[in-house]
């Protein structure tokens, strides 16, 4: 009996510490990320190993090296570390076809085996912006594309209009392993377009910063003209200048000003020089419709402007007659402000008035009251008449 018991009891250690180290002798891998080009270690380890040979394979089940045995030749494969608790392999130059499971072989009996997964990053290429013909045409529809080829997972696009994000539309198309990826942006160009940066922005998890296109639009657009004077009220003998203010691209000039329809009449004192037109000294017979006209390829654009010369003496707008009307109510409202205040004045004399007359009769009962107090009936009577006739006079003499 007693010998059964350690029997059994030995056999279990033996099993238990059986179990246990053979529980500790399994290989461990990780998974590896590498981006394409790069280099991938492999390292497959077992805590507690007696000498037993680890093996790693590849995808394809081909050994690339046997313990410090090198297997497969390949020169990009080379040995980092081989050890009874450690093999581990370098893979260098990875390509996207490098990229799948591979295993990690302990030969015990039976054979333990562990699986790492490498993954190839595919870094996108530069990205291209394609489909713009400088300079555009007001009005013209155009389509922007931005193009990134070679990524693995597939880049995101995003486009930025001067900064400010603006939507396109993607297209992703798998080419072998990679993937390029397309972004359009499809609008009619304005005026406003002209000189605006159109950027293209490529993420992804390969690049720590995006890569960045930009394409600086130039669109032609017909001229706008507008005209500016020197002053508002332009009066004989004075000086008197004009601008044709005008916007286009390619830049509208020059700039032909003529007069009432016709050529500007041919006198020293007006003066032409580029966008503007002076006159010297204004006289009454300069009066007219002035007009600036400008025009480039995209078309023709003029402006005008009535020019009235007013009389040397003209009175400016401050003695206008009808300013002085506009003073008229200012007059009207500083005499009703007098008024009231006189008014308010008077109401307030007269509250007063009645107020201190008031006080007065307040007064005269509590001396009358008084009285009572009085040593005698004699002298309270004498006191309460004499007071009363002092009362009386005094109010005469409020009121
Ligand atoms: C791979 O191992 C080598 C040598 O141990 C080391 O210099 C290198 O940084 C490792 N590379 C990576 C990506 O872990
Ligand atoms: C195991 O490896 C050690 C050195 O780490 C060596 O001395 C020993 O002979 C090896 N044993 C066997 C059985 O291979
Ligand atoms: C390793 O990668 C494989 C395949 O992508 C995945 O199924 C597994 O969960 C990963 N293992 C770890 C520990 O991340
Ligand atoms: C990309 O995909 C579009 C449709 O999404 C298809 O018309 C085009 O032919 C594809 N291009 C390539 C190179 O596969
Ligand atoms: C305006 O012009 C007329 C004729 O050209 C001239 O007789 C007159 O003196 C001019 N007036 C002034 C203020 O220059
Ligand atoms: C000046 O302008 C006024 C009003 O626009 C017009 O009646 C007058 O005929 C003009 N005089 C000349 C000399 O152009």
């Amino acid at each position: 009996m007693m010998l059964q018991r350690h029997l059994i009891f030995i056999l279990y250690s033996l099993c238990a510490s059986v179990f246990k180290g053979s529980q500790g002798q399994f290989p461990i891998t990780q998974n590896v990320t590498v981006v394409e080009g790069g280099t991938a270690n492999m390292t497959c380890r077992v805590d507690y190993n007696d000498n037993t040979s680890l093996q790693w394979s590849n995808p394809a089940q081909q050994t690339l090296f046997f313990g410090d045995k090198k297997a497969l030749r390949d020169h990009r494969i080379e040995l980092v570390r081989a050890s009874s608790q450690e093999l581990t392999i370098r893979i260098n130059d990875v390509s996207l076809s490098d990229e799948g499971q591979y295993t990690c072989s302990l030969f015990t009996m039976p054979v333990k085996t562990t699986k790492a997964f490498l993954t190839v990053l595919g870094v996108p290429s530069r990205p291209e912006i394609t489909g713009f013909t400088k300079p555009a045409m007001e009005k013209d529809e155009i389509t922007l594309t931005c193009t990134t080829s070679g990524s693995k997972p597939a880049a995101n696009i995003r486009w930025f209009r001067n900064d400010k994000e603006v939507q396109g539309t993607l297209e992703v198309n798998a080419t072998g392993k990679s993937f390029t990826v397309k972004s359009s942006l499809q609008f009619h160009v304005d005026k406003r377009d002209d000189g605006v940066a159109y950027t293209c922005s490529v993420e992804h998890v390969s690049l720590s910063n995006p890569y960045m296109t930009t394409e600086v639009l130039e669109v032609h657009y017909a001229p706008q003209l507008e005209i500016t004077h020197s002053q508002i009220l332009p009066q004989e003998g004075q000086y008197f200048k004009l601008e044709c203010v005008s916007i286009g691209n390619p830049i509208p000039e020059p700039v032909l000003w003529s007069k009432d329809g016709g050529e500007l009449p041919d006198i020293e004192r007006m003066i032409v020089e580029g966008r503007e037109l002076t006159i010297t000294t204004l006289n009454k017979t300069d009066n007219g419709t002035y007009r600036c006209e400008a025009s480039n390829h995209m078309g023709t654009s003029s402006a005008e402007y009535l020019l009235f010369v007013y009389a040397k003496d003209f009175p400016g707008p401050s003695t206008d007659p009808n300013a002085l009307g506009q003073h008229g109510p200012d007059h009207a409202l500083i005499g009703g402000v007098v008024a009231v205040v006189v008014f308010i004045t008077l109401c307030l004399i007269i509250v007063l008035g009645r107020y201190l007359a008031r006080h007065k009769g307040t007064y005269l009962t509590h001396e009358a009251k008084g009285a009572e107090d009085a040593p005698d009936a004699d002298t309270a009577i004498i006191n309460a008449e004499g007071n009363h006739v002092h009362a009386e006079e005094k109010k005469e003499y409020f009121i």
